[in-house]
């Protein structure tokens, strides 16, 4: 019978060099110690077939041989999970001073920023914001401002026809009829909108934004334009910013002016960004032409209006110093990364 005692513990001895897992440590435990199917539990079976007399030393030879194998697989296992619990140490170990891993915030686009700029200012200033259309009809578009067909003022747009009547809108001007059309002074809108001519470009796309501005009320004149357009220039360009005004023409403005911005970059003495002029262009913008208050039948002897439109893209533009119209529509986030405003 010794000799079964001890081929077992030799083959516990043999089969726990090896082991490397509290796992594995278990499962040849479990091999040998199980209760009902483990080699030592399965000894006890055959105490029916042991002589009487010698019951007991078997008995106490199986207990003994039971507590040695729990003494080793205990040891064992301390050793085994001692050395796990090292090992999940090293590979779960922090470095506290490992600077941390910055995580990148999406961003308005530029052109968006700018919009929003633009209508905080004038929002500011009591303006209502309208929605303006992409595909216009010919009349809105032209006629009713004053630019019936054929009119030589037709060239300055290069304009998408859809059909005879309809076309992409070439400017957010239309919004000025829609509002009238729909509403008698006072009237102070702002109407963001894309528009498109055929015209491609550093400096021109197919598609850009513009921003229309009308007020239409008793007494308007250009001084309330010039005031509230250096509100405007100051609070996107910078306090001490400050505009001139200089004669142009559009056929639905008399006066109509181009208004130039004091140069931001160089403080009006003369740089590179205002070609040495001291000045920038910025938008257009006059007194609404008293003909097209009548097309929406309102008396321009009672009332008068002032109108501009901002380029939102050169707007942005001069603000960044950016010099091509292209990166604004490239979405390369290399360029946008450098434009936040947020
Ligand atoms: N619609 C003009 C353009 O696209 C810009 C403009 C000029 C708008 C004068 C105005 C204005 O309202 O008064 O070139």
């Amino acid at each position: 019978m010794n000799e079964k005692f001890e081929s077992i513990k030799n083959e516990i001895l043999n089969g726990i060099e090896d082991l490397q897992s509290s796992k594995a440590v278990y499962e040849l435990k479990k091999h040998f110690l199980d209760s009902k199917s483990g080699k030592i539990g399965l000894l006890m079976k055959e105490m029916k077939n042991i002589a009487p007399e010698e019951r007991a030393g078997f008995g106490k030879g199986v207990n003994d041989l039971k507590e040695w194998a729990l003494q080793r697989f205990a040891e064992l296992d301390e050793k085994i999970k001692a050395k796990e619990l090292q090992m999940r140490y090293e590979q779960e170990k922090i470095d506290v001073t490992e600077p941390a891993i910055t995580v990148k915030n999406g961003n308005l686009h530029p052109i968006t920023q700018m919009r929003n700029e633009i209508i905080d200012v004038f929002a500011g200033m009591g303006f209502e914001v309208m929605e303006n259309k992409e595909i216009e009809n010919d009349y809105y578009n032209f006629t009713a401002l004053n630019t019936p067909k054929d009119h030589p003022a037709r060239d300055m747009q290069d304009t998408f026809y859809l059909s005879p009547e309809f076309l992409l809108a070439t400017q957010t001007s239309a919004a000025q009829i829609h509002t009238m059309e729909a509403k008698k002074p006072p009237i102070k809108i702002l109407c963001p909108g894309k528009v498109f001519r055929s015209d491609d470009d550093a400096t021109h796309s197919p598609m850009f934004h513009q921003m229309e501005g009308l007020v239409v009320d008793k007494k308007i004149t250009l001084c309330d334009l010039k005031g509230m357009l250096d509100v405007f220039v100051q609070k996107i360009y910078g306090e001490g910013t400050t505009t001139r005004l200089r004669p142009s023409y559009f056929p639905f403005t008399e006066p109509s002016v181009e208004v130039d911005v004091s140069c931001f970059e160089c403080g009006g003495k003369g740089c590179k960004l205002c070609k040495g002029t001291g000045w920038i262009e910025i938008l257009g913008a006059g007194i609404v032409n008293r003909k097209v208050l009548s097309n929406c039948g309102i008396d321009p002897d009672e009332y008068s209006g002032l109108a501009f439109g901002i380029g939102i893209e050169r707007a942005t533009m001069l603000k960044y110093g950016i010099n091509n119209i292209k990166l604004l529509f490239e979405s390369d986030l290399r360029v946008l990364d450098q434009i936040d405003n947020n």
